[in-house]
């Protein structure tokens, strides 16, 4: 893969990742996400390394597929996430992950949240760059040089001032790929994307950058691979909002006008991401997950913001399993 991006160019020679979620995108949506397809990598929801080295259960917990490959039953690589801000607790984390068969090693250095900040996990060491280029060279150390290790962090942490050292330190550090979230630590979540902030670094770039942030469509994708000059991106709380975003991104690029998935396909999902958590949650949470999705899908799909109406009370997984049962007939009768 080059970074030769050429305008209005469609090619096939890009590359999709589903992002790391907390507590949104797990195993079970990985599943059903890469089997509508599209996608080329996932990564895992973070592990976090703060004190000690982490065993194999909380490895297999976060990332399930370590026991079948390290890939989605769809057979997508699930790479595994790590953020710590200890260059010798994560370099010994990652070898654990590795020993475990994580096909790739992702550091994030993009994380918001106070909590996390406040342990020196995350954005904050984007105000470091020495020291997160020491996790980076550790980690990469530490583990086959195969195996790739990559890492996500954002333009900044209060300004994108830094950003081209930031990069650099991450580079130096060894890291194979580098998503680029093309926001501040500041600027939380809030649009817009700053994609344009990416097209130096991408243009002179030896490894690959992954553009992230703000993308919800086709257009958003081939529009942000023109600005910011990225070739391979990933897709967060658009792949939950339109599931197969990464499908139809792949059809706009070889210049298809596919069909997108309508409501009467996405429902069945919702009762195969119901039943399947119902093993991986206490019942009294079974339902939560379905509901979070649904606040994501009423984005794309109104149909899912007035059964979000309709469900958001139900707490019991029979109750909530048989409703959707009730439903599915009269969706396939309206399809
Ligand atoms: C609820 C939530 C949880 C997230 N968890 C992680 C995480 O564990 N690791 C990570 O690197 N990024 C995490 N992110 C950031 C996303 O991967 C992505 O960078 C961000 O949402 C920007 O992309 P988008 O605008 O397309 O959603 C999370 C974002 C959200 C909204």
């Amino acid at each position: 893969m080059t970074n030769s991006h050429t305008i209005n160019q469609p090619s096939t020679d890009h590359r999709l990742v589903l992002a790391p979620m907390e507590g949104v995108i797990d195993s079970v949506m990985r599943d059903l996400l890469t089997k509508i397809g599209g996608y080329d990598r996932c990564v895992t929801e973070f592990v976090r390394v703060s004190q000690t080295v982490l065993p194999p259960r909380v490895f297999h917990r976060l990332c399930p597929e370590l026991l079948s490959g390290g890939r989605t039953p769809a057979g997508t690589p699930v790479f595994l996430q790590l953020l710590g801000n200890n260059p010798r607790l994560m370099a010994r984390n990652a070898q654990v992950a590795e020993a475990l068969g994580a096909p790739g090693i992702d550091l994030n250095f993009g994380c918001p949240a106070k909590t996390v900040n406040k342990s020196q996990g995350g954005a904050v060491l984007l105000k470091t760059p020495d020291l997160l280029r020491a996790v980076c060279a550790e980690v990469r150390d530490a583990v086959a040089p195969e195996l790739p290790v990559t890492a996500k962090i954002r333009l900044g942490f209060e300004d994108d001032e830094h950003f081209e050292d930031i990069v650099r330190a991450a580079v130096d550090g060894g890291v194979s790929e580098l998503t680029v979230h093309a926001r501040t630590r500041r600027q939380g979540y809030r649009p817009p994307a700053h994609w344009s902030r990416l097209a130096q670094i991408a243009k002179e770039s030896k490894i690959p950058i992954i553009a992230n942030g703000e993308l919800w469509s086709p257009a958003d994708v081939i529009r942000c691979g023109n600005v910011s000059h990225c070739e391979d991106f990933m897709l967060a709380r658009g792949a939950l909002c339109r599931p197969d975003l990464a499908r139809a991104v792949r059809h706009a690029w070889q210049g298809l006008n596919a069909p997108a998935m309508t409501w009467p396909e996405v429902f069945p999902l919702l009762q195969i991401f119901l039943r399947s958590n119902a093993d991986a949650y206490e019942p009294r949470h079974a339902c939560n997950p379905l509901k979070q999705w649904l606040v994501y899908l009423k984005h794309y799909f109104p149909q899912a913001g007035a059964l979000f109406s309709s469900v958001k009370r139900i707490r019991d997984f029979e109750e909530m399993d048989r409703t959707l049962e009730t439903i599915a007939p009269e969706l396939s009768e309206a399809a």
